[in-house]
């Protein structure tokens, strides 16, 4: 699929590499996706940056599996590698850890010249990325993201936040990476529960902008074709994340295309105390819902809710919750999105790869759940 846009700029080994160029107003940046790139890391590394210094920000799980080739191959062609390794876990997405990264970065006399490497999930490319922007009021940084959600999702478009206990992500910055690096090879160290997590985020973009990626993921037999059809995979979730982002930075108005399944979602993270469901399954849960409701308000073609239900299910994805939970998501959305003017922008499905902006009043989100 999209045969006509993967084009051969490098190769490792066998495998093709692709490229695709994230172009802003003030800013372009290179993605790079292919089996082995991690091995290649410093070439490209070396393309963008003419400093010395290089400091790895990870975390405990990532440095173990990943954290000596990564550092291994930039000393080899040079560079002074230093690495700071983070507690892995959601609950560490905080500013001691921020503050243990800043204390580390002065220890080490990181200048602006240096560069940081985030190497990890969702998490250290959140927490390294706004170490970057924060750090001597901006440091240069690549991603090189380990998890799915991370490549397909957080480690494009410049998002990068940390945690206060009073909610997700409420400190943060937009802050462009120079360079992205994906290896679809790390996933298959990836937790399943955890692959499975950033499949709900894959399925989002095949229901949002792209129904030939909804179909392909419908075909794909069995595990062995999954692995070999990640790259593409990935490679067409990240075109159309690029596509959004130019068109939208600030996410002001058509990124919030992106939030496909995510205010439901939220509100069943936040009902069930960031416990029962992983983020992924929230969202997942969200899609169905909200399709089921657009599609009887006549807003969506008939039928989605029914096909997004069947991928959700081939992808071990949950797709619903008990109607007694109903009420307190509905609350809990109403609440927190009454901060913004009291209205509410839902993403909803005219079809399958179509997805729009649907403003409703607050008080009118009980018809959709
Ligand atoms: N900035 C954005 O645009 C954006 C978008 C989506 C999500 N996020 C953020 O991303 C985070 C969730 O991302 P996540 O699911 O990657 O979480 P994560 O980074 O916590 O990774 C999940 C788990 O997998 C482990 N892991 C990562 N890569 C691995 C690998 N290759 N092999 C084995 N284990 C590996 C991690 O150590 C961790 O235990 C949240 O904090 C969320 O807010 C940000």
């Amino acid at each position: 699929m999209n045969g006509n846009k993967t084009f051969k700029i490098d190769s490792i080994g066998s495998e093709v590499m692709k490229k695709i160029e994230v172009s802003l107003l003030n800013q372009k940046y290179p993605i790079y996706i292919g089996k082995g790139i991690l091995e290649l890391a410093g070439k490209k590394v070396q393309e963008i940056f003419s400093g010395n210094n290089i400091v790895i920000i990870t975390d405990t799980n990532v440095n173990l599996l990943y954290g000596s080739i990564l550092k291994n191959g930039l000393e080899k062609l040079g560079y002074e590698v230093k690495t700071i390794v983070m507690l892995a876990g959601e609950k560490n997405k905080n500013f001691e850890t921020l503050s243990m990264i800043y204390k580390k970065l002065i220890k080490f006399q990181v200048t602006r010249t240096d560069m940081i490497v985030a190497l990890g999930g969702g998490l250290v490319g959140d927490v390294a990325g706004f170490a970057a922007a924060t750090y001597m009021r901006g440091i240069s940084y690549v991603q090189i993201p380990t998890s799915l959600i991370a490549q397909v999702d957080s480690s494009v478009g410049g998002k990068v936040a940390i945690n206060l206990e009073e909610g997700k992500n409420l400190v943060g910055s937009f802050y462009q990476p120079e360079l992205v690096l994906i290896d679809p090879v790390l996933l298959e160290t990836l937790e399943q529960r955890v692959f499975n997590d950033g499949m709900a985020e894959v399925i989002k973009y095949a229901c949002i902008r792209d129904e030939q990626l909804f179909e392909w993921l419908f075909n794909i037999k069995n595990k062995q074709e999954l692995d070999e059809s990640l790259a593409e995979i990935i490679y067409r979730c990240c075109e159309i994340k690029k596509e959004i982002v130019q068109r939208d930075e600030r996410d002001k108005s058509e990124r919030m295309l992106l939030n496909f399944g995510h205010t439901i979602g939220h509100s069943i993270e936040k009902v069930f105390k960031y416990k029962k469901y992983t983020h992924g399954e929230a969202v997942a849960i969200g899609m169905h819902l909200i399709s089921q409701k657009s599609e009887y308000l006549g807003l969506s073609e008939r039928g989605i809710a029914k096909r997004i239900k069947e991928l959700l299910i081939k992808f071990d994805l949950p797709y619903e919750i008990d109607k007694g939970y109903y009420e307190k998501i509905s609350k809990e959305t109403r609440n927190d999105k009454k901060r913004e003017g009291g209205f509410l922008n839902l993403i909803v499905l005219k079809k399958i790869g179509e997805g729009f902006i649907h403003r409703i009043e607050i008080d009118d989100f009980n018809d959709f759940i």
